[in-house]
């Protein structure tokens, strides 16, 4: 377990009773489960989801004991320092639209992101958001559906707030915080806030037949368009230019020769990255 109790600010944990001061009317308000030390975020509100509970509920977190990344990976996290989180949505679409969930919360967390502190916060596909070139988030997707359709998508999120990361060598090479970059800490339920803001509108935006919009923003947002790019999808590895992202999420690219081809699940490792300033 990783401990970093020097950023554990008992008045800025994001409560409920903090959160709905803030939000009083939001979705993602009328449900909040705090629990300060968790498994996974992401796995109690499946069990929640299994049991009924209804679309908007949020669970967060100080402190997992079995944080999940992407593909088996862990998700490690200093208690009380960061933003663990997790989402529970029961859209009415069809699963080839799932990831578009993961393209709203990547969206919502860049434009709170770049409120807050004025980062220029870059989104990498499928499911990072990139500070000053380093890994400052992460979103891990989960849902369960039928032939019915969808059953309920978990959305959870990894945010490196006030985790102080310099001085750990293999760590600060490829990840950040953002109290690093801005060179303060940040409000943790300030930064929720906001986030949860975005996402209930993008997500309405979304249900409103908007998504195109948002589409574009993601694109506007990222640090792998138009650039070339190893890409590797289920173990098959392709080098070549990324275009964009489709309604769905998945990557557009178009390899030597110009044959294009849209990638659903895999990583993106940027060869030449050009990056733009690191505020905004
Ligand atoms: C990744 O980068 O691979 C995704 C990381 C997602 C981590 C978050 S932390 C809150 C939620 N609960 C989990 O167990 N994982 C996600």
């Amino acid at each position: 377990m990783v401990r970093q109790t020097a950023y554990m600010q008992q008045e800025d944990s994001p409560t409920p009773a903090a959160l709905r001061e803030r939000m009083p009317r939001s979705l993602f308000t009328q449900a909040v489960h705090y629990i300060p030390v968790l498994g996974s975020t992401n796995s109690y509100a499946k069990e929640l989801a299994k049991r009924g509970e209804a679309e908007g509920a949020l669970v967060i977190t100080e402190e997992q004991t079995g944080g999940k990344g992407r593909l088996g990976r862990q998700w490690h996290s200093p208690s009380g320092a960061n933003l663990l989180f997790s989402v529970l949505f029961r859209p009415p679409f069809s699963i080839d639209r799932v990831f578009s969930l993961t393209m709203l919360t990547s969206v919502s967390l860049v434009d709170a992101i770049r409120e807050a502190t004025g980062l220029r916060a870059l989104i990498k596909w499928p499911n990072d958001i990139y500070c000053n070139g380093k890994k400052t988030a992460g979103i891990l997707t989960e849902f369960s559906a039928d032939s019915r359709g969808i059953e309920y998508v978990v959305v959870g999120t990894g945010l490196n707030v006030n985790w102080d990361m310099r001085g750990r060598s293999e760590l600060e090479r490829i990840a950040t915080s953002l109290m690093n970059e801005a060179g303060h800490p940040v409000s943790r339920v300030a930064l929720l806030s906001r986030v949860l803001e975005a996402l209930e509108g993008y997500y309405k935006r979304l249900l409103g037949g908007e998504g195109e919009a948002i589409r574009e923003r993601w694109n506007r947002h990222s640090m792998v368009i138009g650039q070339e790019a190893l890409i590797d999808s289920q173990g098959e590895m392709k080098r070549a230019t990324a275009m964009g992202i489709d309604r769905n999420g998945a990557l557009l690219i178009e390899e030597d020769g110009g044959k294009t081809s849209s990638v659903i699940c895999g990583d993106v490792q940027v060869l030449f990255p050009s990056l733009p300033g690191n505020r905004v």
